[in-house]
């Protein structure tokens, strides 16, 4: 019997309108257009900026779409997992709320949060159940409404991160597609560069909290580029020669949208022209776990079936790693 694998067999994304330019960004903080495109490459972000709207409306408006495009019937999802570090509440899941806002009852619903590398463990993760036959409909969701978590007084993190959601349904193969290697990796001792202080059950919510502005992202920008750049190339590499692909049997690189430097010096060490390097930072900035999938939904026309392409991230934790994926459809 051939081996089971997962398979991405559909894809949708969902961004909310408003747009927040850099032009905005410098009426709000010392900051210019100038500065943020050549030191991250963004020039303007999503924003969910209605009131009551959270990480799940997005992710639920993704799966919505995927599930009417794909005529597919709530009932068929066996499975829901929302990468995400932005969840609407600290539980229940957002993957359960999103489950629900979709007519998705009964079928396991989890959350994981790896920061930038949520979508890379997800992947491995889901497609473990996938092969296992755990589950035969899986929906892996990467979203995050990072708005929510960034502090609109500190120029060094304010500019980097947008809001955004993207789902893939995952699907059981016996043909030579889907997940075909991974390699995930973390080492804590980074999580003094990148983190958030208060709200957890190290420093849950309190009126000092607040006012000491610790319930937003804190990061040591150059330590967690240092790393970034080291580990995404490490592991790239690695992946690329135990599958035995090179630049040329690479169709694309699907990397973590952080820094339009760091994916520049990953596509370098690996050899990439820059068409296979997909990029989408200009527009929407740091997603965090959404970026991969984001690239994924809009860059998916591009994708033959067989394609061989290459997802890497870096993150909070410090997370790090690679997927190598054989497009499916
Ligand atoms: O996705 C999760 C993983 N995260 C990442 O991979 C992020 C990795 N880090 C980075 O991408 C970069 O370190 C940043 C974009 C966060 C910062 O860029 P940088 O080139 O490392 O800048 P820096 O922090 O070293 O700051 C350089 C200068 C400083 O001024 P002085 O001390 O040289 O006078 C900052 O105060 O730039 C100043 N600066 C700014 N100036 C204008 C910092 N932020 C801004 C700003 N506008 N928004």
């Amino acid at each position: 019997m051939s081996k089971i694998r997962a398979a991405i067999t559909a894809v949708e994304g969902y961004l909310p309108d408003y747009v927040l330019t850099n032009e905005e960004l410098s009426q709000m903080m010392d900051t210019s257009d100038e500065w943020i495109m050549t030191r991250i490459g963004i020039r303007e972000r999503r924003m969910l900026k209605e009131e009551g709207k959270a990480t799940s409306d997005m992710a639920a408006i993704a799966v919505q779409n995927l599930l009417k495009n794909n005529n597919i019937a709530p009932e068929e999802i066996d499975g829901v997992i929302c990468c995400t570090v932005t969840p609407d509440m600290h539980f229940p899941a957002t993957a359960s709320i999103v489950a629900d806002k979709c007519g998705i009852h009964g079928g396991m619903s989890m959350d994981m949060n790896v920061g930038c590398s949520g979508f890379i463990y997800g992947l491995k993760t889901a497609s473990l159940y996938v092969e296992s036959g755990f589950c035969k409909k899986l929906l892996l969701i990467g979203a995050e409404k990072m708005t929510s978590a960034v502090d609109y007084q500190d120029r060094a993190t304010a500019p980097i991160f947008g809001d955004g959601a993207a789902v893939v349904l995952l699907e059981p193969t016996e043909e030579e597609v889907g997940v075909m290697d991974a390699i995930l990796c973390s080492d804590g001792v980074g999580r003094k560069h990148l983190h958030m202080k208060a709200g957890g059950s190290l420093k849950p919510a309190s009126h000092e909290t607040v006012d000491a502005r610790e319930h937003f992202v804190y990061q040591e920008g150059q330590a967690v580029f240092k790393w970034a750049v080291s580990k995404m190339v490490s592991v790239s590499d690695e992946i690329m020669k135990r599958n035995g692909l090179n630049a040329d049997s690479i169709k694309y690189l699907l990397p973590h949208q952080a820094n339009i430097r760091i994916i520049n010096a990953v596509g370098h060490h690996m050899n990439l022209p820059e068409e296979k390097v997909l990029v989408n930072i200009e527009k929407y900035g740091n997603t965090t776990s959404a970026t991969i999938p984001l690239l994924m939904w809009e860059n998916q026309h591009k994708f033959k079936k067989g394609d061989n392409l290459i997802l890497t991230s870096f993150g909070a934790g410090f997370s790090w790693g690679a997927i190598y994926v054989k497009w499916a459809i």
